[in-house]
């Protein structure tokens, strides 16, 4: 049998517990520690997966384990990151790669040709892959316009909007790279506006929770993006992709595909509920990459540079929304 190579998982909240879960049953990893500053989260996470509790010092210092999930809180990214790839190992940390963009600009060095690997998570989501497929194989002619739905179903808990940079770094990031990864091209301009619409607790965090942002690429590209904190009716996630020659587009996944028609109407079920439920695959395929990476299989595909120009324009989103002016790129 192949041999195993050992990873820790850095934060049991809940994208650690995700990732604690994919690597602990894909079949070229072993889950062997789990550091987190909560010691019942850290303890939890790793009952569940027959891993041990450690601290952060004790697991780099650790020869076989070779690889690090960093799902801490946001403002800790930076810090994780360069611990680890510091002391050679490699990392798949989740997005964003830090909060204060000099900071990430700065240390951006160190992570050359460091093994890092950014959690944008939909580059890895099959529905968005075979998407950006069809684009790029001429199926809608040339790419000329997008509109990016990513609709919560609900806020977040009130604990979590401090430590998470805001609405533009935390959420519309994901929508940022996704449009960077599907034009094939930075944006130069960038409008965003925002409100605080759904919990008037965000607006007392100094956040929005509802948001409309246009990008223009150089060649004159567009694109939409729309972002709400609450939905009500599921976690909407739709991409529409239109070309000189037609449009593509994902569905929003349901839990089900019945439809019930009668006399009252037409009913089809429920679209997927949230993140962990909707994107269970991109996950699962986003562990599947660093597995491959850790057995030298393949190089990051998404790292420290995408993560840094998504940094900047999720910086100018803010900027945008708070002097209700173009930003220029
Ligand atoms: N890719 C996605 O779809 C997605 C979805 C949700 C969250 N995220 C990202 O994942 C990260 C974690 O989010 P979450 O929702 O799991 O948050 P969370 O609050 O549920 O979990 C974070 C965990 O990190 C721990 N932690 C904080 N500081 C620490 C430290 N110094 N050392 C060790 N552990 C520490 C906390 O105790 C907590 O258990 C965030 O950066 C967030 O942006 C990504």
């Amino acid at each position: 049998m192949a041999e195993k190579i050992d990873v820790a998982v850095i934060g049991a909240g809940r994208m650690g517990q995700i990732h604690g879960l994919n690597a602990a049953r894909h079949p070229d990893l072993r889950l062997r520690y789990v550091i987190d500053s909560d010691a019942a989260a850290a303890g939890s996470l790793a009952a569940t997966f027959g891993a041990e509790v450690g601290t952060l010092e004790q697991a780099l210092a650790e020869p076989a384990i070779k690889g690090f999930v960093i799902a801490s809180s946001t403002d800790m990214h930076l810090e994780h990151s360069l611990a680890v790839i510091g002391a050679g190992k490699a990392a798949l940390c989740e997005k964003p790669i830090d909060l204060d963009l000099a900071k990430a600009k700065a240390a951006a060095p160190k992570f050359e040709g460091a093994q890092y690997i950014l959690g944008f998570n939909r580059r890895f989501d099959p529905h968005v892959s075979a998407l950006r497929e069809k684009i790029q194989s001429g199926a809608i002619g040339q790419l000329e316009t997008l509109t990016l739905i990513n609709h919560d179903p609900a806020a977040p808990p009130p604990a979590f909007i401090p430590r998470s940079g805001g609405l533009f770094k935390d959420f519309t990031i994901h929508d940022l790279d996704l449009a960077y990864a599907l034009l094939g091209e930075p944006p130069v301009e960038i409008f965003a506006t925002a409100s605080c619409l759904v919990d008037p607790a965000i607006a007392a965090a100094g956040d929005v929770d509802t948001a409309r942002v246009i990008l223009r690429a150089a060649s004159g590209k567009l694109c939409v993006i729309s972002n709400t904190r609450r939905s009500g009716y599921g976690y909407d996630q739709r991409v529409e992709a239109y070309g000189s020659r037609g449009m593509a587009a994902t569905a929003n996944e349901r839990l089900d595909a019945v439809e019930v028609w009668n006399e009252a109407g037409a009913h089809a079920s429920p679209i997927r509920p949230n993140f962990l439920n909707r994107y269970a695959a991109s996950y699962a395929g986003e562990m599947s990459h660093f597995a491959d990476v850790l057995k030298g299989r393949a190089k990051p595909s998404v790292g420290y540079a995408e993560g840094l120009m998504a940094l900047a324009w999720a910086e100018a989103c803010a900027e945008s929304a708070r002097t209700n002016s173009v930003i220029k790129l």
